[in-house]
Formats: structure tokens, C-alpha cells, sequence
């Protein structure tokens, strides 16, 4: 997978931009707040269609623009391909794959595929529940294109759900709010049954890079935490059918009906569950110094890039934010000594001195200011 080049109109503090990609390894140098973040945003929102940042779609328009493009050509498996992705708030997006429009996400989605890691995924493993949900959804997104349809659609029912039961107590409609809890059902099951399903496939994987940066010592576990099916071991269950999720999933609603009506608010679905690291027996959350935080992160990504590799037969993109002056010594070495040569980077610094010569020396350069893309030397 080659990311050829990429062009923005109004996204961010771009008013306009084209950059190219020759080779695998690209350097993106400027000082703070000039647009490096921006631009590995405007590549990850190609591949999985949100940002990896909090907020919503209208936040990615440059301030007082009405609509904002995104276009780039990948070459995969042989063949050029232009993704073209046009954000039009309160409209839907505009998605076109070499010019035809897609109306779903999984016709879009799949193309290009990226592994990003930036300083906040450091905080993974103790941030909120909400940020690793977020990173779950994007990553199964890239290698299930139709998850992201699903996903959709399940916040669609919730929110008709939730609406439901703002009103119950004075208009109770127990039909519709046993339709809708089929259609939530169906469509949570769904997301729940994937999320089991690459979770057990990241943590074979993962496992295996964590002991290698861990020198053999540590033993990670990853568990998913659901508010429909309880934990699910990664490493000792077996992934569960969606009908037979769906059994729990309404006896799950059945069991906290009343609760629901008296907080007007949906409280069993996959939007409310959850993914737990575990190293050595104990949880990562409430027992990991801030390494052996950073070492489960590094493993995961690692893992994200073997994994896209596996399931699509292509290296992603991979895109390091600030990432390498985060790391230790060790680790760094790790991360840059486990990138394949064929593996396309786009790396941010604020200062070339952070990379030795040998390093830079094929590499191309860019410098960003305000917005402006400087070819570097
Ligand atoms: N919607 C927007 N419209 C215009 N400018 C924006 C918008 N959103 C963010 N910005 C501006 O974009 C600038 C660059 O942000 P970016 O995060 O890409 O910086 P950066 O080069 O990665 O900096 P750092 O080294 O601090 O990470 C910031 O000054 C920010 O205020
Ligand atoms: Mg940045």
C-alpha cells in the first residue's frame, strides 16, 4: 500500500494543499501548531472516515468554510486509486472512489488503511472507556469495512431509543420499544461479535510483540468488558455467534427495563462496554507504571500494522505523530527497528535533531508553517 499524494481544500488551517509521497519513509518537520497533526488527520479521516481526534466532522472545516475536501491517490495491489471524500455539515459526506460515489461506508472504507500512534494513545490503557471504544471501532473499521455501517446504524436505533424513553413515563409505547429493542439487538450483537473477534485476533498478535519488548517477562491479556455478555477472555473463550449474543443481549434489556424508563437513557449496548489489559494477571488500569503502559501500546500498534497486513495483504500506511521523542531509548529502537522497509511512514517532528544521519538519509522532507507545505532538504 503506497500513499501517492494527498490534496486538501479548507480542511483545518489548510485553505488549500497538495503534497506527494515519493517513497516510504516522509518527514513532516515544523514548529508547534503549523498543521503536522492536521495533515496525518486529513490521511487517517481517508481511512477510516472519522477523525482521530474528539469532536465532530463540522470541527475538521477550516474556521468559516461551509465544506472541505480531502482527496488522495493510493497504489494497492498493483492498481492507482483515487479516494475523494467531501465533509458538508449538517449534509451527509460526499464519498467517491476513482469518481463514483459510494452511499455506503464499506464502499469507501478498506482502501486505504493506516496505523496511527500518537503521544495520546500512550493514555490508552487509562484514559476513558469512550477512547478506547473509539479505537476499537476505527481499527475494525479498516479491516470490516461494513462495521462502520453497522455501527451507524446501531447509534441511529439508540438514538430513536433513547427519545422513546424520554417520553415513556407520560406516552408509553411498548411496541415500538420492543421493536426497537429487536433492531438494537440485532445490530449491537453484530458489533459485539466483531469486537470479540478482533480483539482474540490483536491479542495473539500483540502477545507476542509485548514479550519481545518486555524481554520475556511480561504476559499481556486482553479482556472485553460488555454490558450484554460479561467478560469475554480473549486469550481463553471462544468468540460467541451474534444470535447467541443477541439472546443475552435481550435478556439483558429485559433485566434493566426499569431502569432504563426511570434514566430515559440506554444502558446496555456495545456504547457502553469496555476493553481491559491485563498484564501478569492484574489490570493494566489500576497496576501499570506509565512503561509498561507505553510497552502494551507499542505491541498494539505493532500488532494493528501485521494484523491489516494478514487480512488485506498489504503493509498499512503507518503515521507516527510526536510518537518517537515519547518513547525511551529501547523502545524507540524497537518501534523504528520493527517497521518493514516496505512499510510507508509518515512521521512529525519539531526538530530534524532528534534523528540521526543515517536515518534521514533517504527520506523525504517537508517543512510545515501556518499551513504551507516546503519541500526540506
Ligand atoms: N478548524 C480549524 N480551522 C482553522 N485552523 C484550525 C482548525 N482546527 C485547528 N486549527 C489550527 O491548526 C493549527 C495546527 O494544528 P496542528 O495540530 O496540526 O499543529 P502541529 O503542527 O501538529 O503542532 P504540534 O507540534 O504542537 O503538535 C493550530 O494552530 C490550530 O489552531
Ligand atoms: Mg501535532
Amino acid at each position: 500500500m503506497h500513499l501517492k499524494n494527498l490534496k486538501l481544500k479548507n480542511f483545518r488551517n489548510y485553505e488549500t494543499c497538495e503534497i506527494e509521497f515519493p517513497g516510504n519513509k516522509i518527514l513532516l518537520a515544523g514548529k508547534n501548531a503549523q498543521g503536522k497533526t492536521n495533515l496525518l488527520e486529513a490521511i487517517y479521516y481517508l481511512a477510516s472516515l472519522s477523525s482521530f481526534r474528539p469532536g465532530t466532522d463540522s470541527e475538521l472545516l477550516k474556521w468559516g468554510a461551509e465544506n472541505c475536501l480531502i482527496q488522495a491517490d493510493i497504489h494497492k495491489h498493483g492498481t492507482d486509486i483515487e479516494l475523494r471524500a467531501i465533509i458538508n455539515p449538517p449534509k451527509q459526506k460526499v464519498l467517491k472512489v476513482n469518481g463514483l460515489k459510494k452511499t455506503s461506508f464499506a464502499g469507501f472504507l478498506g482502501n486505504l488503511t493506516v496505523v496511527n500512534f500518537n503521544v495520546s494513545d500512550l493514555l490508552l490503557l487509562r484514559g476513558a472507556p469512550s477512547d478506547r471504544r473509539k479505537w476499537l471501532d476505527d481499527a475494525i473499521s479498516q479491516v470490516y469495512p461494513a462495521y462502520k455501517d453497522r455501527l451507524a446504524k446501531y447509534s441511529r436505533i439508540r438514538t430513536q431509543r433513547n427519545n422513546l424513553l424520554k417520553e415513556y413515563k407520560n406516552f408509553p409505547q411498548e411496541e415500538l420499544l420492543s421493536v426497537l429493542d429487536e433492531q438494537l439487538g440485532v445490530a449491537g450483537s453484530n458489533i459485539i461479535h466483531l469486537r470479540q473477534k478482533y480483539l482474540k485476533e490483536i491479542r495473539q498478535i500483540a502477545c507476542r510483540k509485548h514479550k519481545n519488548i518486555a524481554f520475556e517477562q511480561e504476559e499481556l491479556n486482553i479482556i472485553y468488558v460488555s454490558t450484554v455478555t460479561g467478560e469475554f477472555d480473549t486469550l481463553n473463550d471462544k468468540i460467541q455467534k451474534p444470535d447467541e449474543i443477541l439472546e443475552k443481549f435481550h435478556n439483558a434489556l429485559d433485566e434493566k427495563r426499569a431502569g432504563e424508563i426511570a434514566r430515559a437513557q440506554t444502558v446496555v449496548g456495545p456504547h457502553r462496554d469496555d476493553t481491559s489489559f491485563i498484564i501478569n494477571g492484574k489490570n493494566a488500569v489500576n497496576f501499570a507504571s506509565q512503561g509498561q503502559q507505553r510497552t502494551v501500546t507499542l505491541a498494539l500498534k505493532l500488532a494493528e500494522i501485521d494484523l491489516i497486513e494478514e487480512i488485506a495483504g498489504e503493509s498499512p500506511v503507518l503515521l507516527l505523530d510526536d510518537v518517537l521523542a515519547e518513547l525511551d531509548n529501547e523502545r524507540q529502537n524497537f518501534l523504528l527497528k520493527s517497521i518493514k522497509e516496505n512499510t510507508q511512514t509518515i512521521i512529525t517532528t519539531t526538530g530534524l535533531s532528534a534523528f540521526n544521519e543515517d536515518y534521514l538519509r533517504d527520506k523525504k522532507v517537508y517543512n510545515i508553517e501556518a499551513g504551507r507545505i516546503y519541500e526540506g532538504n
